[in-house]
């Protein structure tokens, strides 16, 4: 498919949310909508498209004005009622349960939102959070052990996947026996296993009813029999004013974790090693200073930005960027085009790893729903690209796979949710110690 090119006459004739030609680039089609206002409304669907950064900061940051209800749907399939007047807050409040996902705490507004929230309080503290990265660093070894001495890895496939679910599962306290099992049922394969290996009938049909099912017996036992472990810890966890929640909402959070935090953070790792291929002049620089690493996964997740759409409702009318945006109109958070506003970015599509306010970036959200995984997302960059570094020499791209340097071919998630490769192969030399 050929890439679009800056400025394309034409392109915001485009639908954003069904274009498969906006899927490898949508880069140029966020500077349209940019160039004309920072908040623009596209033609296809109504939505409201935020491209400036200071006004998503403005709409994250405002959780009155901007409801989450729809914050994952967005658009499709749109409020189950017709919005009436300039306040459509009573409207929301009596049909919020007829929305997607309105039992998950990232389309909750205030109050509900921190409480449902404040029960991740005692996954996410700094010392569960260390202890994670410890696992972390032996499941890197062990996947990276899976493939070394080939010298070569389809990134997504044989570490990614694995990878991002077995730290959720070991940071909610899964026991390492039960690992395997999560690995094969929610299908992440093992290199080498056999075709079909990822039978039909281990993978489960509907991966969230089978956490669900999954969780809904750890956290009934724990509750039953408490042990001094991780789980008996989410079983126990209250709310802030020391109600006890029913077991299905410890339930529900646990499980969301899986949704949340696995295919964002494969996106990260991929993105980061893809430029790491693309250009040994980085490699060698991580390679030669590896304090560099934290602000080249921030580098990254500015310029790919993994969630590449984010809804609000307008409950009010409202002035954004010098738009009028009636109640119960879908505002459209573009983190990939926000993270590229050259109000905030110079050169905002270079990639700068002296880049000195690329902590601004917006790839995790920001205000009361920002993302509270984020720590973690940033430690599996972390723990991945050093251990990259330190077992592999000269890691670059298949070009039997993506085409030679100049001519590359990547395909990308066909989706206007996420911003990821459906594949990364690498090739390598293996770092001598790890051929013996
Ligand atoms: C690179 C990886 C990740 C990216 C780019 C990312 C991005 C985001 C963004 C943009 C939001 C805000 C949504 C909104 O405002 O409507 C969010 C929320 C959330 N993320 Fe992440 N995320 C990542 C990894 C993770 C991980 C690893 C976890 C958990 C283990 C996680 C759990 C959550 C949860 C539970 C929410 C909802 C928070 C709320 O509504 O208060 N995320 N994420």
């Amino acid at each position: 498919m050929s890439e679009l090119k800056d400025h394309d006459s034409g392109i915001l004739d485009l639908d954003f949310f069904t274009a498969q030609e906006l899927v490898p680039n949508p880069y140029p089609y966020f500077d349209e909508l940019r160039s004309k206002c920072p908040v623009t409304r596209e033609s296809h669907m109504g939505v409201f498209a935020v491209t400036g950064h200071a006004e998503a900061v403005t709409v994250l940051k405002d959780p009155d004005n901007y409801s989450s209800c729809i914050s994952v749907s967005g658009p499709f399939p749109g409020l189950p009622f017709t919005p009436e007047g300039s306040d459509i807050s009573e409207q929301i409040a009596a049909h919020r349960t007829e929305l997607p996902l309105h039992e998950h705490m990232v389309t909750m507004d205030p109050p509900d939102h921190a409480r449902a929230r404040s029960l991740l309080s005692r996954l996410l503290t700094p010392k569960r959070i260390g202890e994670n990265k410890e696992f972390m660093t032996r499941l890197a070894d062990q996947f990276i052990d899976e493939f070394i001495a080939t010298g070569s890895c389809e990134l997504m496939g044989h570490y990614g996947k694995s990878f991002a679910l077995l730290t959720i599962a070991d940071l909610l306290g899964v026991p390492e026996e039960d690992h395997e099992e999560f690995r094969t049922v929610l299908g992440s394969p093992r290199k080498g296993a056999r075709p079909g290996a990822l039978d039909k009938e281990v993978m489960a049909e509907n991966p969230l009813q089978w956490l669900d099912d999954k969780f809904t017996a750890y956290l009934a036992d724990r509750r039953e029999t408490p042990r001094d472990d991780v789980l008996t810890l989410l079983a126990q966890a209250t709310y802030r004013d020391g109600s006890i929640p029913e077991l299905v909402e410890v339930v529900r959070t646990a499980t969301f974790l899986f949704a949340a935090g696995q295919e964002t953070t494969t996106k990260l790792i991929t993105a980061a090693l893809r430029v790491i291929g693309e250009r040994p002049d980085l490699q060698q620089k991580l390679r030669d200073d590896r304090s560099l690493i934290p602000t080249f996964i921030e580098e990254t997740l500015r310029l790919e930005s993994p969630v590449k759409s984010d809804f609000r409702v307008a409950v009010r009318d409202t002035t954004l960027g010098g738009t009028d945006v009636p109640a119960g109109s879908t505002v459209m958070i573009c983190p990939g085009a926000v993270n590229r506003d050259p109000e905030t970015f110079t050169e905002p599509n270079e990639f700068d790893i002296d880049r000195a306010n690329v902590r601004e970036q917006l790839a995790f959200g920001r205000g009361i729903h920002s993302c509270p995984g984020a720590p973690l997302a940033r430690a599996e960059g972390l723990v991945t690209i050093e251990k990259f570094l330190d077992r592999m020499a000269d890691i670059r791209i298949s070009e039997e796979h993506h085409g030679p340097e100049g001519d590359r071919h990547y395909d990308f998630e066909p989706t206007y949710i996420l911003r990821g490769l459906t594949e990364l192969h690498l090739e390598f030399t293996p770092i001598e110690s790890e051929k013996a």
